[in-house]
């Protein structure tokens, strides 16, 4: 009996009793009250069944099944084997020597029913036409919708299956948030990170619209992004680039924006990931050698004020889906909580769109359904490309049996209609009813359509190869340039093209002459040092570009893309530099023997001016680059990157030559190494910028581009610096590891703030070529100080209702027509006559209907918490010599209140402005209540502070705020 067969015997039986058994019932929330996060005893946790074989166990399977009763020497060799696995698997050697009990499973408040969809008056009128398409739906139809076919059982990263008598075409889903991955002729955007680095709403805004277009003529209906989870809790998180700051303002703003670029091009975005995926260990069962995800428990306000508020915006921006994660939030999994998905997400934000699972992170099926899942991706269910979904026919079977509502299927589709309508992707034109036109699975011309099943297919085109990069190049470049931030300028930059303009070189060479007597004349000679100035093996030498080589583009993982091309920093500075004026020498590695790759052999003692590329990548957790598991093991460059400079620094014109060091990184990088060396006198932080890296970076150096970027992070001294908050738990403390977020709020900046560390670079910072001033801060009250809003509004819009007769059995069944793929998902069973109503062990508190949240009522949530209570008006002088953008950031400062700890400063507003030289602007801050307000675990609301007063700090960076005013 091979592996498969020895598996399917063990899941069919676990598989059916998952509907209707206790089991479920576990996999599901139990009874707290809603401020109640963590200590009331709660239910066992459920075994983990012996469907959830990874493919390593499966292995160890297959081998006792191939050897293990015969010979007594074979089972040597397996054990041994299978003690590598274990010794292998640090979670393994962590668990097996430790036993330790699971944590009860649930700790998350009970919030059921689900809300249904359509209240809101924004989305009312594709309710009305979804509502009439979805009461013509056959059962199997309906689960066709709420259920992706398979891994790789399409062209995209994940479909689902067609409505095909009502219209509803299969919708084609496709990574990711900088780019179509997985496609030809597309562009390599900067990462998230690099857009949050420009807090510039407009090009926020303006690449969500150029990758939309790009999906859109890629035959793709949903994007899965923007992604604002991970926030940024730890500074060496694998994912943190994906996302745009460690701030919850600068990510809900740059999120929003993104989402209304996207969907004005009619393709639906995906904000993800939903909720508190803040690092790659143990982010997922059995990825990391342990039977459950890890769990980041957390507290109410907490999650209000930090995780959860950008997500806010994304849906008050009317985000189409929502992505919820792969790991548990206080010890029930994201992807079946329903204290998030029900309470938070769909009534307190009155998310209107549906809830879409990340790639296996369903781990229940009626249990998520009743948690308000809504698509189940890819389809597949506890484990990779298998075919045995959790929902698909196992859904049927449980709408049949009672134990899921058919009104909640019904809602469940709804909501996938609406969505579509509500983008307009009714129209055939812009959306055709046909697969992408590029396949995600190969680059050749033909394919077979999926390529995830065994079964024959016909070969058909797969590939169009078309091209819908246009002219997004110009954004690509604008964003790179712009995200790039000067962190240190010592009277170097810009540079010119013959070098360093003519009174800068005089300067220079008279002072080198004097200090070594050495007198240098001719062409101004250059030094670039380091692998990541130069192409490498090529941008996509890695799969999913998971390891660092080459110049970095982006991080790596299923937010990665095929660059069509990067443009190297070495590339453009070739192009940049005068050739006349200056001689340019190249030393493409990391070593420190500076074998430079052209003839001249100049020696580095005689450079005047050295450029050194440094940098630190990371990715997703399911692809490893040497000691960086998905998060990064420290804040180090990698590559030796410190070394090099240092060795630069000191060998440089003999150590009096100038020193720019330029890092490409994924996230926060600790420069205590070199930073203060006198002769680095530039440090320029350009983030990842994508496909047009060397152009976007040689705008800033030459001063084409005047630099704007600002930190969206802290950049600490040490790792130390963040705090037991900012350390990734790379070793499970138990079998579900836990990660208990008790610094609160205090990450970042706000932790920074609070111990009075004094940072390296701080939130916020960035350099300019010239200089600005703040004055006069105005403060206007648009309303009267209260500190409740007003009551929740009654819906604008009433939800469709249709019947909630249950389905014939006989409408369940296999269709004698269908020529089954091997392991494609279909709605249906091959035999129902055993199916009965019977009772169902709902979870704890399923019976309880729960109070509405006083913050809900529309999409959005409550909407008097996004009218303007307060506008801060402030004047901002460019006062040096250059044109340039300012970024003018307000912080705020909340009164003290008895009991309750609020953090020193949050951001609560910024723009960019271009002026040009002399010119000043004033520059208006529109402040929500929300913005005004803490979350109240009590009134479990937002309440603004009555007593005292709110003072608001504006500046050029969070330690940079000169001028103030109060409320
Ligand atoms: C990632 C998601 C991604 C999905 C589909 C998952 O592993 O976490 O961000 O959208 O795969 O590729």
């Amino acid at each position: 009996m091979g592996p498969r067969d020895e598996t399917e015997e063990v899941l069919l039986p676990t598989r059916r009793r998952s509907f209707g058994s206790d089991d479920d019932a576990f996999d599901s929330d139990s009874d707290l009250s809603a401020t109640d996060y963590v200590d009331r005893p709660k239910r066992r946790r459920p075994s983990p069944s012996p469907q959830k074989f990874s493919p390593r166990r499966r292995w160890c399977t297959f081998l006792f099944e191939t050897c293990g009763r015969r010979s007594k020497c074979c089972i040597g060799v397996v054990g041994a084997i299978l003690l590598l696995w274990l010794l292998l698997t640090a979670g393994g050697v962590f668990v097996y020597k430790k036993v330790q009990e699971e944590p009860l499973y649930g700790q998350s408040p009970p919030w059921y029913p689900t809300p249904k969809g359509g209240i809101a008056a924004t989305w009312a009128k594709s309710y009305e036409k979804a509502a009439k398409m979805v009461e013509k739906m056959t059962l199997a139809e309906k689960v066709n919708v709420t259920t992706g076919t398979g891994w790789q059982m399409g062209l995209a990263v994940g479909t689902n299956a067609p409505a095909v008598y009502v219209g509803f075409p299969q919708l084609q889903l496709q990574d990711g948030p900088l780019g179509i991955r997985f496609a030809d002729n597309i562009t390599a955007f900067p990462a998230g990170i690099t857009v949050g680095a420009t807090w510039n709403r407009q090009l926020m805004y303006a690449r969500g619209k150029a990758h939309a277009i790009e999906a859109r003529e890629k035959g793709i209906n949903v994007l899965l992004g923007p992604c604002v989870g991970p926030l940024g809790r730890m500074p060496a998180g694998g994912r943190n680039w994906e996302g745009f700051g460690a701030d919850p303002y600068l990510q809900g703003i740059a999120g929003a924006e993104t989402v209304k670029g996207i969907q004005s091009e009619g393709v639906m975005a995906t904000i993800k990931h939903f909720i508190a995926n803040e690092q790659e260990h143990f982010r997922q069962p059995w990825e990391w050698g342990l039977p459950h995800a890890i769990s980041s428990n957390i507290d109410d306000r907490t999650l209000h004020e930090l995780y959860a508020w950008p997500f806010g915006d994304a849906v008050k921006a009317g985000v189409a889906s929502v992505m919820c994660s792969y790991n548990q939030v206080n010890n029930s999994y994201a992807c079946g909580n329903s204290k998030l998905l029900n309470g938070i997400l769909k009534d307190e934000l009155g998310f209107q769109g549906f809830v879409m699972s990340d790639w296996l992170a369903q781990r229940s099926g009626v249990a998520s359904a009743l948690a308000g899942l809504d698509m189940t991706m890819p389809g597949d269910g506890l484990r990779w490309a298998n075919g045995e979904s959790l929902w698909g026919p196992e859904l049927t079977r449980a709408v049949l049996n009672g134990s899921v509502p058919v009104d909640r299927l019904n809602d469940m589709v709804t909501r996938i209609v609406a969505a579509w309508y509500q983008l307009g992707q009714d129209d055939e034109k812009k959306f055709p009813r046909q697969p992408p036109n590029f396949s995600s699975w190969t680059n050749e011309e033909k394919g077979v359509l999926a390529p995830g099943s065994s079964s024959p297919q016909e070969e058909v085109v797969v590939n169009k190869f078309i091209n819908v990069q246009a002219n997004h190049s110009v954004i690509a470049r604008e964003v790179a340039a712009e995200g790039t931030v000067l962190l240190k300028n010592e009277n170097l930059l810009p540079i010119s093209r013959q070098g360093l303009d003519a009174a800068k070189l005089k300067a220079r060479r008279s002072i080198v002459e004097r200090a070594t007597g050495k007198r240098h004349t001719g062409k101004f000679k250059v030094g670039v040092f380091g692998e990541d100035a130069g192409p490498g093996d090529g941008p996509n030498a890695c799969k999913d570009r998971g390891c660092n080589q080459g110049t970095l583009g982006s991080g790596w993982g299923s937010g990665a893309v095929e660059f069509p091309y990067l443009v190297s920093p070495i590339e453009s500075l070739r192009e940049k530099f005068d050739s006349e004026k200056v001689e340019l020498h190249e030393y493409l590695d990391n070593k420190v023997s500076f074998s430079n790759k052209d003839s001249s052999k100049v020696a580095v003692a005689d450079l005047e001016l050295c450029i050194v590329f440094v940098n630190a990548d990371s990715g997703e957790g399911f692809a490893k680059w040497a000691d960086v598991s998905g998060d990064r093991p420290d804040l180090k460059p990698q590559k030796g990157g410190d070394d090099l400079v240092v060795n630069v620094a000191s060998k440089c014109g003999s150590g009096s030559g100038d020193v720019i060091v330029v890092i490409h990184a994924v996230g926060p990088v600790v420069m205590e190494k070199w930073i203060d060396l006198p002769n680095v006198k530039a440090v320029i932080f350009a983030n990842l910028p994508g496909q047009e890296s060397g152009h976007a970076l040689t705008d800033i150096l030459f001063g084409d581009t005047n630099p704007s970027g600002h930190l969206p992070f802290t950049i600490g001294k040490s790792l130390a610096d963040y705090g037991d908050a900012g350390q990734v738990l790379y070793l499970p403390n138990g079998v579900v590891p836990q990660q208990d977020f008790n610094e609160g709020l205090y990450i970042d900046y706000r932790h920074f703030d609070k111990k009075e560390i004094e940072p390296r670079f701080e939130f916020g910072f960035g350099l300019s070529y010239t200089t600005f001033k703040f004055s006069n801060v105005a403060v206007h009250s648009l309303r009267h100080k209260t500190a409740l809003p007003d009551k929740r509004p009654s819906p604008a819009a009433k939800p469709p209702s249709y019947s909630i007769v249950i389905p014939k059995k006989a409408e369940a069944l296999f269709p004698p027509e269908i020529r089954r793929l091997d392991k494609y998902v279909y709605p249906y069973l091959d035999n129902v006559d055993d199916i009965e109503p019977g009772k169902y062990p709902y979870p704890d508190g399923y019976e309880v209907q729960q109070p509405l949240s006083g913050a809900g009522g529309a999409e959005g949530g409550n909407p008097e918490l996004w009218a303007i209570n307060i506008e801060v008006d402030v004047d901002v002088k460019n006062e040096g010599p250059v044109a340039g953008a300012v970024v003018p950031q307000l912080y705020l400062q909340y009164p003290a209140k008895e009991g309750i700890d609020f953090p020193v400063k949050v951001l609560r507003g910024f723009h960019k402005v271009f002026l040009k030289p002399g010119e000043s602007k004033t520059v208006k801050f529109s402040l929500t209540r929300r913005d005004l307000s803490y979350w109240d675990v009590h009134f479990q609301n937002w309440l603004i502070v009555e007593e005292g007063e709110y003072k608001f700090l504006v500046g050029g960076s969070s330690r940079d705020l000169p001028v103030s005013g109060v409320w």
